[in-house]
């Protein structure tokens, strides 16, 4: 939702700032501007449409060189994706620009109040108030990092702000209010940020910035305070990968490296969680054991696809640690007055760490005292700040916007979850736990040979791409996957696809069985609950014989299932409850495939952006 990058130093601020741009495009890319100063005075260019756009604008127009500047690539809020209303917003003389992230909520007031004060306002954004306040308060000050104070104290709602001032040339300031801003600490150079990868190439010295702060940088100094001027603790941390996790390695997209880097990122999130015994040791679990012992209910809270692994969790969670576990869409939770007391556990998951619904969704849970626990892939990140402990997962910098590998670890790090609170709980026996990481271990393996096998899939998915629709179906864990797979392929193919359980189809949904219609269905092992495994080969039957053509995938070696498959393909026999893991994966290739064929932006699907930080 938005990218951000300032930088001051001894390089080419439009270069490095352009650079950045590329790595946070896909948080936004409905327009983008930069601003430099140079030569005592302030330029800006800025672009609707893509990056590209602004690039080519900056051939045609260049800017003049200069030293510290500011950029952003935006996911629109207020007012349309416009040359006027790209970033950055300038003041009526031209000497101060601001980039922002998020939503001022009480921009109408502010901009009646400028405008009865004389200030001209070009732009239908929120954003362009505070070039305008941010005026006004320097010329009282004289000081950018105080003007930014006090103009924060007047602002509601969430953001990320980053400015600079042609009066300043050596100065960037930035403030943060539940939106992300790192800062990126160089040699001589200082970067701020809405993600570590904008700066990476630079510096892996990172600081995080607390809620309420604005942070002053120069070539050789860092200032942070609060909001009222105090000086503020933060956190400085040395970011564990490099530049080339953020770039796609000779792969056509980031999408596709990220689904072959599935059996690594799920070891990884492994790593160091089994201990020579082969038990589970979860050491960043902070909260104390008679804590979980006590704990009368699990609430696991999320959006999108890191609500498809909460709703796996659930199964885990109650199936092993013999606990009751509710899942819920974050946007929903805390509007519904839901139950919570200190003895609910909470569990946020997320992969960005700045989704804004989860995060308002664990802030309502810990005032109604329960415990939060975050499952999170981003390190500093506000969720995982804001809960009582955090359990990261390993997945490294996941760019496609849509989410693969963040969800593979998220379902491991639940799993996790739910044999640690079984172990505490008491709910199994070592072996027992044993015996299930023993499969987990081999996991990243089965992902691996899943993988080796999809060019049957890919070939498939372009022999679908005229399709207008897609349904899903399973059962058990294999239901969260069927919304999973449709959910995929809304985002990425822009077709209608929906996921239900295969049980509720005779409730209503095969009214939309029509001949042709693709169905995709994700069938449980025939092993251990076979009941289960038997309704849904009957499903397969009654929408076969309403005209559907059947995509069925299925475990290596159930050939009650071959009769009914119009198309099959194999996954490894797992146990039950790791099934996902494997079965998801054939649902990722599909639809980056079919995306590919109907001449989709497989990284950068229309309308979205990686990390929703508005409600
Ligand atoms: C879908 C997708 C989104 C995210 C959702 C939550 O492919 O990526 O549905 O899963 O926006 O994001 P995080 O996990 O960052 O909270």
């Amino acid at each position: 939702m938005c990218g951000i990058v300032g930088y001051v130093g001894g390089q080419s601020a439009l270069d490095v700032v352009i650079a950045g741009l590329k790595r946070l495009e896909y948080r936004g890319y409905d327009s983008a501007g930069v601003a430099v100063l140079a030569d005592g005075g302030l330029a800006a260019a800025k672009k609707a449409g893509k990056l590209v756009n602004l690039e080519k604008e900056l051939v045609s127009r260049p800017l003049p060189a200069g030293s510290t500047g500011i950029g952003h690539t935006r996911w629109a809020t207020h007012g349309g994706p416009t040359d006027a209303n790209a970033h950055p917003h300038l003041d009526n003389a031209g000497r101060v620009a601001v980039v922002h992230n998020g939503i001022i909520e009480n921009f109408a007031a502010l901009r009646a109040e400028l405008a009865e004060r004389g200030h001209a306002l070009r732009s239908e954004t929120d954003t362009e108030v505070v070039a305008h306040l941010l005026a006004e308060c320097h010329s009282a000050t004289g000081d950018l990092a105080e003007a930014m104070r006090q103009v924060c104290r007047r602002l509601e709602g969430a953001f990320t702000l980053v400015a600079v001032d042609a009066d300043e040339p050596d100065v960037v300031v930035g403030a943060r209010r539940n939106s992300p801003l790192v800062v990126g600490v160089g040699e001589g150079e200082a970067f701020l940020a809405s993600d570590v990868a904008a700066f990476i190439d630079h510096t892996r010295s990172a600081i995080e910035l607390g809620q309420d702060q604005v942070v002053e940088v120069r070539r050789d100094a860092v200032t942070v305070t609060d909001f009222e001027g105090a000086p503020a603790e933060v956190r400085a941390y040395h970011v564990d990968w490099d530049a080339s996790a953020a770039e796609k390695g000779g792969y056509d997209y980031f999408m596709l490296k990220e689904i072959a880097e599935q059996p690594r990122a799920v070891a990884d999130t492994l790593l160091g969680r089994i201990d020579a015994a082969g038990s589970l040791t979860l050491d960043e679990i902070r909260i104390p054991a008679t804590e979980l012992r006590e704990a009368d209910k699990v609430v696991v809270v999320a959006c999108g696809t890191a609500y498809h692994a909460g709703l796996i969790a659930k199964y885990a969670v109650e199936h092993w640690a013999r606990i009751p576990c509710e899942v819920e869409l974050a946007s929903e939770f805390r509007y519904r007055d839901p139950i919570l007391d200190h003895r609910t556990l909470v569990i946020a998951v997320s992969q960005s760490g700045e989704t804004m619904d989860t995060l308002m969704a664990l802030r309502h849970a810990r005032e109604q005292g329960a415990r939060v626990l975050a499952v999170c892939n981003t390190n500093g990140s506000t969720i995982p700040r804001e809960s009582d402990a955090v359990l990261y997962t390993h997945a490294g910098p996941e760019v496609a916007v849509a989410s693969t590998k963040a969800f593979l670890t998220q379902l491991v790090a639940c799993y996790l979850l739910a044999l640690y609170l079984a172990q505490v709980r008491g709910a199994k026996w070592g072996d027992e736990v044993r015996a299930v990481i023993r499969d987990l271990a081999g996991i990243a393996e089965e992902v691996e040979r899943v993988l080796e096998t999809m060019e049957p899939v890919r070939e498939l998915a372009r022999s679908l791409a005229a399709k207008n629709t897609v349904l899903f179906l399973g059962r058990h864990v294999g239901y969260p996957v069927a919304l999973e797979g449709a959910l995929k392929l809304k985002e990425l193919a822009y077709m209608h696809a929906e996921g239900f359980a295969a049980g509720e189809l005779k409730h209503g949904p095969i009214a939309l069985i029509e001949p042709g219609v693709p169905v995709v269905v994700v069938v449980p092992s025939p092993r251990g609950r076979s009941l289960l495994h038997d309704k849904i080969v009957s499903n397969i039957q009654e929408i076969r014989a309403r005209g559907a053509l059947t995509i069925v995938i299925a475990e290596e070696g159930d050939e009650s299932v071959v009769p009914y498959a119009d198309h099959l393909v194999r996954v490894p026999a797992t146990p039950v409850l790791l099934q996902p893991m494997v079965s998801t994966v054939p649902l990722q290739v599909f639809a980056c495939e079919l995306a590919t064929a109907r001449g989709n932006e497989v990284d950068q699907p229309r309308n979205l952006a990686k990390s929703v930080t508005v409600e």
